[in-house]
């Protein structure tokens, strides 16, 4: 089954125009939905701070949140993670930060790692890691519950975390987990968290950290002025779509978010070709690469830090295109460029 997707440009997503196969068993249409589930939706987690976004927004759109690793784009963002994880990943204990469905959970044991643990806010989208876990990587829900099976899910907030499972891990990734904190200050508890649950150690031996985030931008005002005016705004998909919308714009197109940062409130929605009630929306932050670096400091990252190139090329780009067609890649590459950046930073000392 195929079907087209035109004239989506926006800040997270450039996708020109594009084609998919929906019948690729890299994008499986099935989603989970249990009762538990259908009973947590809409809830919010009661011990999570309060913030100025829904912190468990993820819990309605849980069942349908895998649909969005179905766009061409996630060729590039996985292999950009595999890439970023590869040095580190080998018989690696991993905490999976923002884990959602468990997508790169799954991934990262595949690529190596001894044992993940995925944590995630939102109740429902542990659920459905454990479900969808369960069924894809042949292992019975309890050794997915309990761990026996080398993954794990459990619900936390990435601000409030503390230490689990005796902290020490190698490698913490954490893929569109940045972008939910709305200040430097919530920045900062992140990278508290992260750095405290990493193995400590200087001169490579410690714990590192790599972290998927917006597009970087050195500094609020350098997003280019058509990325927020001219490219996002207006979506129309014939059959799939995303809008991604920048909120409360002042005239020099900046909003100051709280705590005095520069830097967007962002609401993306998606719809498919099943039409909007099959789509996902949500809230999320874009914020400059200055701030990401100053909060890995001040949250206790001391060492190497650095943002590396996206790109997608040999075997994995063949295999891209064969899926979305060459254009697109050529396309996605050449215009606005990649939607987002990968930060690695190791723990250091
Ligand atoms: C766009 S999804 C990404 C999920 C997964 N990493 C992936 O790439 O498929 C963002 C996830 O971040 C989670 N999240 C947002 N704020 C969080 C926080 N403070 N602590 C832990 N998870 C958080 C959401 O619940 C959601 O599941």
């Amino acid at each position: 089954m195929r079907f087209t997707i035109k004239n989506i440009y926006s800040a997270f997503l450039p996708i020109p125009s594009l084609s998919l196969n929906l019948s690729s068993s890299r994008f499986p249409l099935t989603t989970f939905v249990t009762h538990s589930l259908i009973d947590k939706m809409n809830t919010s987690a009661k011990n999570t701070e309060t913030t100025p976004y829904e912190a468990t927004q993820y819990n309605a759109l849980a069942p349908k949140y895998q649909n969005i690793k179905r766009i061409p784009a996630t060729y590039v963002e996985t292999a950009n993670v595999r890439a970023a994880t590869a040095p580190f990943i080998h018989n690696a204990r991993v905490l999976d930060l923002a884990c959602g469905t468990g997508y790169y959970s799954r991934k990262l044991l595949e690529w190596g790692a001894s044992s993940v643990v995925g944590v995630d806010v939102s109740e429902g989208m542990i659920d459905v890691a454990s479900s969808s876990s369960s069924s894809s990587l042949t292992l019975t829900p309890q050794q997915v519950s309990d761990g026996s099976g080398k993954l794990k899910f459990q619900v936390g907030d990435a601000r409030t975390l503390g230490v689990i499972e005796g902290g020490n891990f190698d490698l913490i990734s954490a893929v569109w987990l940045l972008n939910y904190a709305t200040n430097l200050s919530e920045l900062t508890k992140m990278f508290s968290n992260i750095s405290k649950n990493l193995k400590s150690g200087g001169g490579g031996g410690g714990g590192v950290f790599v972290g998927l985030t917006t597009r970087p931008v050195p500094r609020a005002e350098m997003v280019p002025h058509k990325v927020l005016n001219d490219n996002i705004r207006v979506k129309k998909a014939e059959t799939w779509g995303m809008d991604v919308r920048y909120c409360d714009l002042d005239d020099n197109d900046n909003r100051k978010l709280d705590g005095g940062l520069k830097g967007w409130r962002v609401e993306i929605s998606t719809e498919t070709k099943f039409g909007k009630e099959d789509g996902v929306a949500f809230t999320t932050f874009h914020l400059p690469m200055e701030d990401y670096e100053t909060a890995a400091r001040e949250g206790g990252m001391k060492g190497k830090l650095e943002w590396l190139e996206v790109k997608l090329e040999g075997e994995e780009r063949k295999e891209a295109e064969r899926d979305a067609g060459e254009q697109y890649f050529r396309e996605y590459f050449g215009g606005l460029g990649p939607h987002f950046g990968i930060l690695v930073i190791e723990r250091g000392d």
